[in-house]
């Protein structure tokens, strides 16, 4: 198994803020914490990303994800991650 460092890029300008990332943030936080992926995925928090009609927005490596929410986030995180 191969274990390659992703980044998830978290967007923080204020639309998405206040839309639902910043609940989005703690569901992602607790999900690197609980699955113990803190130290393979680097999280960051990341400034508009000029996508903000269909944000709540984030990265995870280069695929970009639209209209995230604290539900649908777990969902993501696994595809992404669940085979780690
Ligand atoms: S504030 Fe998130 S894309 Fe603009």
């Amino acid at each position: 198994m191969t274990l390659l460092k992703k980044e998830i890029k978290i967007c923080l300008g204020s639309s998405c803020f206040s839309r639902g990332n910043k609940k989005t943030l703690q569901v992602v936080q607790k999900y690197l914490k609980d699955h113990q992926l803190e130290r393979e995925v680097i999280l960051k928090g990341n400034h508009c990303f000029s996508d903000c009609n269909k944000g709540p927005v984030l990265k995870i490596g280069s695929r970009l994800y639209e209209e995230v929410s604290d539900e649908n986030v777990l969902a993501i995180l696994e595809s992404e991650f669940g085979e780690m």
